[in-house]
């Protein structure tokens, strides 16, 4: 059974020491020249792996692909409409019929977390996820943990502020769980009706100014406006551009060791500007980089006995 046991849905399974020893791996691994397989692939286990993505996605979708390929694991696609789920098929029906097929792993991003939960303890084979809905990202949180401290970030003393539109963010959610883990803070910014309730959160502190919150921080994560999850929004696009882009008049007082994370999909010029996007604090593109390599990593440790 891999530190993660055997499926990963929540990163609320995980120990503080077993996310640094997960970092070590994680680094050892992206700084080794040629490092797809340590050890020969079992050809007699099952080493397939679905990509079962109901919702849109790019990079993690793109990075658990290469993940798998750095692995020699054969990869299945299955988006959205494509699938026989849009004919009505259960999402424990298409895992089983994968399953039958040879497939020994599941990499799924699908609205449901009870559903991904029992369907997951019902099959032989292993399942990841790849985002749920507004709750979690349990992958991304490793993601985004591992790049502030391979940046030298001191987790324990980190001040992390939340910008945008932090009540539909799952990254949000599973990012708290996981970087809780080592004692780090922090602020959520953004309009009211964009913030979560202070009950679901009762220790992060709230900031309707930004300069505030740019103020109490010591690193930033920009959040894109869901709005694929809005019925109608109650401010403006220029009220929100004017009170919460991340532009760089604005960051000009944050502390000089911060880094500036945004999980993607960007959009340059709402959330943040482009000369923010580019600028040297930026470590958003350092994500996506980073994004393969935990994932790899990742299925190495869960996939074990396949190689
Ligand atoms: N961060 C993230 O989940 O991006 P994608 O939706 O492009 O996969």
């Amino acid at each position: 059974m891999s530190r993660f046991g055997r499926s990963l849905i929540d990163v609320a399974v995980m120990s503080k020491s077993d996310v640094k020893a997960f970092f070590e791996a994680v680094r050892a691994r992206s700084q080794t020249a040629d490092p797809p397989i340590s050890g020969v692939l079992n050809r007699k286990k099952m080493r397939r792996a679905s990509l079962l993505f109901l919702e849109p996605s790019t990079r993690t979708l793109s990075s658990f692909a290469i993940a798998c390929s750095n692995l020699g694991i054969e990869t299945l696609t299955l988006i959205g409409d494509q699938s026989s789920v849009s004919k009505g098929e259960s999402l424990e029906d298409t895992l089983l019929t994968l399953e039958a097929m040879g497939v020994g792993l599941h990499i799924v991003r699908h609205k449901g977390i009870e559903e991904l939960q029992q369907v997951s303890a019902k099959l032989q084979s292993i399942v990841i996820c790849a985002g749920e809905g507004t709750s979690f990202h349990p992958t991304q949180a490793l993601v985004d943990g591992y790049t502030l401290w391979s940046e030298g970030l001191d987790l324990s003393e980190l001040r992390l502020l939340f910008v945008g539109d932090v009540r539909h963010s799952r990254v949000v959610r599973s990012n708290v769980a996981l970087l809780s883990l080592f004692g780090a803070k922090f602020g959520f910014c953004g309009p009211q009706e964009l913030l979560p309730s202070a009950s679901d959160y009762p220790d992060v502190s709230r900031f309707q100014d930004l300069e505030e919150g740019v103020g109490w921080c010591n690193s930033i994560m920009a959040l894109r406006v869901q709005l694929e999850r809005h019925d109608e929004l109650l401010f403006s696009r220029e009220d929100y551009l004017k009170k919460y882009q991340l532009r760089e008049e604005v960051l000009g007082n944050i502390n000089k060791n911060a880094i500036l994370l945004h999980p993607g999909p960007v959009n340059q010029g709402v959330e943040i500007s482009r000369e923010v996007f580019l600028s040297p604090r930026s470590r958003i593109l350092k994500q996506v980089e980073n994004g393969v390599s935990v994932r790899t990593q990742l299925i190495f440790e869960m996939c074990r006995e396949w190689f």
